[in-house]
């Protein structure tokens, strides 16, 4: 774990400076190991939770905007490195929304009957691309992979979901891939940005405002379409990417702190990996009840964002359904 006070040590920066403008206070970053390592460690952890062997499952999808390699995907490597020898494997990348999206896309196909399990994981080594001189973005990640197995069900599940993008917002969050030009290149690809680098570059402002936004338009859709109030919801489980930003929401709908799943102090902005370590922690927690409404909000970088009510079902730990 690496705190704030590291932070201090190589820039000009503050504990409390960083702890009043977001919450986080530590946050893991990697050592030598890959993305696909962080996922493995999730995907392996979920599967030795559920009852599913490693040929049962049919499909694995790597939720990653930080993957290792152009090709293989992570995905296809997680399910080597697992025994998933026959399954539909690929890499979605739908930056920190993607754990969301993921769900959606499994879910559609476990729901149309084209693969019965599915093992979901969110692998993000964010560190690789952030700038460790740059104050306003590299204090606000954190390297950390989570993963679920779902299958199939009579009751509950995805009560319903709202998936959205503002791309007029494409450029407000930017990381591009550092490859060297090939030999033929004469001239350099053109930039999404002025002064565009190898590292992350973020319009913080503007994005904590499309957050507000955006979480409540996905919050009034998600409801409306399940005919569900907030208050019905046993957990509000935001992406964690500012503590401002998950207050300000649950404050505009009545959530009290004891409704709502932050572990942004501890992790920062994990990206995708976020919202699958929130349920992977309630669930260890012991925290979550059969028939608990979870209320699922995220946003990031495309602009993506989009909400799920989920209805948590008592099952073998991380297997769950759709
Ligand atoms: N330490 C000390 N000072 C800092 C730091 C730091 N780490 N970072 C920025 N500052 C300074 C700035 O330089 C600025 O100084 P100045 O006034 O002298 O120019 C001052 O603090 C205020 O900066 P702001 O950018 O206005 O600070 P703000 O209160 O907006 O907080 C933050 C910045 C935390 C980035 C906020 O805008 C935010 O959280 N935005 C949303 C980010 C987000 O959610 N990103 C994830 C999206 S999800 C995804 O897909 C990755």
């Amino acid at each position: 774990m690496v705190d704030n006070h590291e932070f201090t040590r190589m820039m000009d920066t503050s504990d409390e400076w960083i702890r009043s403008h977001t919450g986080i206070q530590t946050r893991y970053i990697a050592d030598g190991e890959s993305a696909w390592e962080l996922g493995l460690g999730a995907a392996e952890d979920a599967m030795r939770g559920s009852s599913i062997r490693p040929q049962e499952v049919g499909m694995v999808i790597c939720s990653t905007s930080s993957p290792d390699y152009f090709t293989p995907s992570t995905a296809s490597i997680i399910a080597g490195k697992l025994g998933v020898k026959d399954a539909i494997c690929f890499d979605l990348n739908a930056a920190c929304s993607g754990g969301l999206f993921g769900m959606d896309v499994a879910s559609l196909y476990i729901g149309s009957g084209r693969v019965k399990y599915a093992l979901l994981v969110a692998a993000e080594k964010v560190s690789k691309f952030l700038d460790y001189t740059d104050r306003s973005t590299c204090v606000l990640f954190g390297d950390g992979a989570g993963a679920v197995v779902f299958g199939p069900s009579e009751r509950g599940g995805i009560i319903s979901t709202y998936l959205a993008g503002d791309n007029t917002g494409y450029d407000m969050l930017v990381a591009p891939v550092n490859a060297p030009p090939t030999p033929f290149e004469t001239k350099k690809p053109p930039a999404l940005i002025e002064n565009e680098n190898a590292y992350l570059r973020m319009a913080g402002k503007g994005v904590y405002k499309f957050a507000v936004r955006a979480g409540a338009e996905a919050i009034d859709e998600v409801l409306k379409k399940a005919g569900r109030k907030v208050d019905d919801v046993r957990w509000f489980v935001p992406h964690q990417a500012n503590l401002r930003i998950i207050d300000s929401i649950s404050e505009r709908y009545g959530l009290n702190k004891d409704r709502v799943f932050v572990s942004i102090d501890k992790n920062a902005n994990t990206s995708s990996s976020s919202i699958l370590i929130a349920i992977d922690q309630l669930n260890k927690n012991g925290q979550l009840r059969d028939g608990d409404l979870l209320l699922m909000l995220v946003f990031g970088a495309g602009l993506t964002y989009g909400a799920m009510l989920y209805e948590w079902r008592e099952c073998n730990d991380q297997d769950q359904v759709m």
